[in-house]
């Protein structure tokens, strides 16, 4: 069995757990008993963003386990996102600094501008998706990619984060950005699983270095009504997963994440179940041929659960799909 590294190797040279635990929606009364049962199973990866509104939660949490000596700040692995209504380059370090009161932490390993689309910023802090009156996000027509790139490199220099990456953008965006790059962004976190793999995107990535951390391995089963169809395909009930899962005596759940890890990727399944928080650790002790790789590959099934955010900036110059 070819033997799997736990963390991969950055750009800047730091090492990123490749597994983390995903907290979008994560309730605040839940998140932290999810924590403590993560980082009891041996998570030291956890990704958030000042959207999610779960920060402060998380925080506490945080402090508590570091009282308790389980475990010491430098051993964790902390990822949040800049809000769309924070990426006027002169809002950027303000937002991180409220992300770290939030936390009650110094610095952060990993800062992800959240989406190439800034949303108007109306002086609240807290609206973090201002809406037209029509009910759609309320988009800035103008956004300077570059210029709040800089400010994000600005963050690395006053050592407020180790690391800076991106997340939703596309190959030409990226590729815009390393062009001029101090700091190259270290990953791009974006949708990814059997049914979106990415592949060009990935391949892209990989020439400039950067890793990719996928989201929504699962396919978001647990996303909110408004972005559900009835007929959305099922990742977890896909049959050549099931049809694997079975072969390997592992859960549907344990292949989809090997996949994804085999293919080079850092992987952020979001739990707040215990049980199911401790087995979506459990895929170092398994792994798929390059039978059962192909197999999965040929899945024709291409769904895209995230389309509402693109279809909602459909006509913006920078809308990433
Ligand atoms: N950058 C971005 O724009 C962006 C967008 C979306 C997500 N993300 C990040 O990626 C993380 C993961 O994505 P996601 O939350 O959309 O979806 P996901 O991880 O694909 O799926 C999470 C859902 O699957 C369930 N689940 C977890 N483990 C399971 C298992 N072993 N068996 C069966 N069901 C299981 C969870 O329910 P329970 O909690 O009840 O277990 C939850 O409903 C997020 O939490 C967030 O941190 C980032």
């Amino acid at each position: 069995m070819a033997a799997l590294k736990k963390t991969i190797q950055l750009n800047n040279g730091k090492e990123m757990p490749i597994i983390g635990l995903g907290t979008w929606q994560s309730p605040k009364d839940e998140v932290k008993a999810a924590l403590l049962a993560a980082l009891d199973a041996g998570y030291r990866h956890i990704d958030t963003a000042y959207s999610y509104m779960n920060e402060d939660a998380i925080g506490e949490a945080l402090q508590e386990i570091f009282k308790s000596g389980k475990v010491k700040r430098e051993d964790l692995f902390i990822v949040t996102k800049l809000p769309l209504i924070h990426m006027d380059p002169k809002l950027v370090k303000r937002s991180l600094e409220l992300s770290l009161k939030n936390f009650q932490l110094s610095y952060l390993d990993l800062y992800l501008v959240h989406f190439p689309i800034p949303l108007e910023y109306d002086g609240d802090d807290t609206n973090v998706v201002p809406q037209n009156e029509s009910g759609n996000w309320k988009g800035a027509d103008k956004w300077d990619l570059l210029g709040t790139w800089k400010a994000m490199e600005d963050l690395v220099d006053l050592g407020l984060t180790k690391s800076i990456g991106v997340s939703n953008f596309s190959i030409s965006q990226v590729e815009r950005i390393c062009k001029v790059a101090k700091h190259k962004p270290v990953t791009n976190q974006v949708e990814c699983h059997i049914y979106l793999p990415q592949t060009e995107l990935v391949e892209a990535c990989k020439k400039l270095g950067i890793t990719i951390t996928a989201y929504s391995p699962f396919g978001s089963p647990g996303r909110p009504a408004f972005i559900k169809q009835a007929d959305d395909p099922v990742v977890m009930e896909d049959p050549v997963i099931l049809k694997l899962a079975e072969k390997c005596g592992k859960t549907p759940a344990q292949v989809i994440l090997r996949n994804l890890i085999q293919r080079g990727m850092i992987v952020i399944p979001k739990s707040t179940n215990p049980e199911r928080i401790r087995s979506n650790l459990q895929v170092f002790d398994f792994s798929l041929s390059k039978e059962d790789m192909e197999e999965i590959d040929k899945i024709k099934t291409r769904h895209r659960y995230f389309d509402f955010m693109g279809a909602m900036f459909k006509d913006h110059p920078e809308c990433p799909w």
